[in-house]
């Protein structure tokens, strides 16, 4: 049962999405207690953010014990009655595995800083010495992905300064050593643990990094930007994932391998998608793409033609909890997402971002392949770019000094319900904030503020979710996709033999092609004719 070929997946992020005991953070409770929401928008399957054990330093991504929970979201026995729970209204459940990296309070980084420099402890992650007199500078130039060195210097168990030890993210997420068999073995183990408890797929944590150049070569400082690092797609990974394959398959039920895999050559992404690698990965290109219809027409025909020979499913995504809402990105006058730069605070109009993003919805859904809806898109939310800095947690605002505002903006928990906050997140009563403000301005995009209403973004995901799903022409992702004549600036396809999809991104009014009815659009026709801005699904006359 190849489910993730076609699935719409909602993205949990757990401590942002429903706080169940009251402590204003999300938690598994909370997340149970709302299934039936998730299940009602018409998804098939949830992918939930890690969730285990973690001192937080980057929310939760750098994990202490890969078997267990966080208290702060719960325990074992709540993850397995989610599991439960969710297959019981058939939901899949995806998880969250991070590979390249752990916690430096992980009990192997304790035992590695206890022990001798070159001992088998430390051989398990990147230890070495530092250049330079007294060994006082970083073995190479590597810089983290959070801003400033990839590298931290420790004390060693004398007291004297020591050797330095490898996090491409911060200094709490020490990189594993994969060229050691006991880190392979262990996750190894890892996969069974949670396969064994139902989890139908594991979303693969920046998945292309972790095998390591093991001379530690300093990177190209006259390297393009978007170059790929010497961390990034060595030859040696492939391996670990043909591996990994062979525990999925040897389940029952079809259980997927979602890769993080940020790439910019398709066709070397393609590479981990053949068909003893992964099942499917992100499609960040697409994400990153700007409001422009040749730009998505030739993201999309790039990402099909790099999918086709390895015979994968292409993945849709807009949003995830590490970029810009979507609706903020539409909004601006550069509609790209990039790293390098958020452009937080800059020139925003809302209006014009939502209507963008409802017509994106239409686009992505009826695309072929797999979809994901990030908590919150589904509401229209926006990125929040005025958090105080007091509030900010994540490390990029910290190890940037403020330079990068990072994410904590697409983070903000969820409005549920009523007018001001917590707006439902918390149990009424629930004596702690929110871990993140909310804005006052989302009393009017809580879910339940917006539930009925049919012009509101929630009725427009649920329509076109149960649309997808029940429509063999959107859904299957088998049916073909074959572009339609259009004017300039606006995008129109066919899927299968009934359906279209049309999309106006430019300023003018566009034509409809000849179809027998109006299956939805993201807003409302005039006189006919689709408005700059919309977009629609038809059904078509059969030839
Ligand atoms: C990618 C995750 O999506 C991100 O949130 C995290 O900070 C890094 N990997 C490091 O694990």
């Amino acid at each position: 049962m190849q489910w993730w070929r076609d699935a719409a997946i909602y993205q949990v992020y757990v401590r942002s999405f429903a706080d169940g005991n009251g402590d204003g953070i999300g938690d598994l409770r909370g997340v149970r207690d709302r299934l039936d929401y998730i299940a009602g928008l018409g998804v098939d399957a949830i992918w939930l953010n890690p969730w285990y054990p973690s001192p937080m330093a980057d929310a939760g991504y750098d994990i202490a014990d890969f078997r267990d929970i966080d208290p702060v979201f719960g325990t074992l026995t709540d993850a397995d009655a989610l599991i439960a729970e969710a297959h019981e209204r058939g939901l899949r459940v995806i998880i969250d595995v991070v590979p390249n990296h752990c916690s430096d309070q992980h009990p192997w980084f304790q035992a590695a800083l206890a022990a001798e420099p070159r001992s088998p402890e430390r051989s398990r992650f990147w230890f070495r010495p530092g250049r330079g007199p007294g060994g006082d500078l970083p073995p190479n130039n590597w810089v983290s992905h959070f801003g400033g060195p990839a590298w931290t210097r420790v004390t060693e168990p004398d007291g004297r300064p020591g050797q330095w030890y490898l996090h491409l993210f911060a200094s709490q997420q020490p990189d594993f050593n994969w060229d050691n068999s006991e880190v392979r073995e262990e996750f190894h183990g890892i996969l069974r643990f949670w396969l064994d408890r139902g989890a139908d797929g594991i979303r693969i944590d920046s998945a292309a990094i972790l095998v390591k150049d093991p001379f530690l070569a300093d990177a190209d400082p006259q390297a393009p930007p978007q170059a790929p690092h010497p961390y990034t797609d060595r030859d040696g990974i492939h391996e670990i994932y043909r591996q990994w394959r062979r525990i999925a398959d040897s389940y029952p039920g079809g259980r997927a391998l979602i890769g993080e895999i940020w790439l910019p050559d398709p066709h070397r992404f393609a590479l981990y998608l053949r068909s003893n690698e992964m099942h499917s990965a992100f499609n960040f290109d697409f994400l990153a793409a700007p409001w422009d219809a040749e730009a998505l027409r030739r993201t999309v025909d790039e990402t099909l033609a790099a999918h086709a020979p390895v015979g994968a499913p292409a993945t849709w995504v807009l949003s995830n909890h590490d970029v810009t809402r979507h609706v903020t990105r539409y909004g601006r006058a550069d509609t790209t997402f990039s790293f390098a730069d958020r452009r937080h605070g800059r020139e925003l109009d809302l209006v014009l971002g939502t209507r963008r993003a409802r017509a994106a919805a239409l686009l992505t859904m009826a695309l072929p392949g797999s979809v994901y809806v990030y908590q919150g898109e589904e509401l229209g939310l926006w990125e929040i770019e005025d958090l105080p800095d007091s509030a900010r947690q994540d490390p990029m605002w910290h190890r940037t000094g403020g330079a990068d505002p990072g994410r904590d903006g697409c983070r903000v928990p969820l409005p549920w319900s009523g007018g001001e906050p917590p707006f439902g997140f918390s149990p009424s009563g629930g004596a702690a904030r929110p871990w993140l403000p909310q804005p006052g301005s989302w009393r009017d995009f809580t879910v339940e503020a917006q539930s009925e209403d049919p012009a509101s973004m929630l009725e427009l995901y649920r329509a076109a979710l149960r649309l997808r799903h029940d429509e063999p022409s959107l859904r299957s992702e088998r049916e073909p996709m074959r572009w339609l004549p259009a004017a300039p600036g606006v995008l129109a396809f066919r899927r299968g033999d009934d359906v279209a999809c049309v999309i106006n991104l430019s300023d003018v009014p566009a034509t409809l092609p000849e179809h027998d009815s109006v299956l939805l659009s993201s807003d409302p026709l005039e006189d006919g004719l689709l408005s700059p801005n919309t977009g629609v699904w038809l059904r078509l006359r059969r030839d």
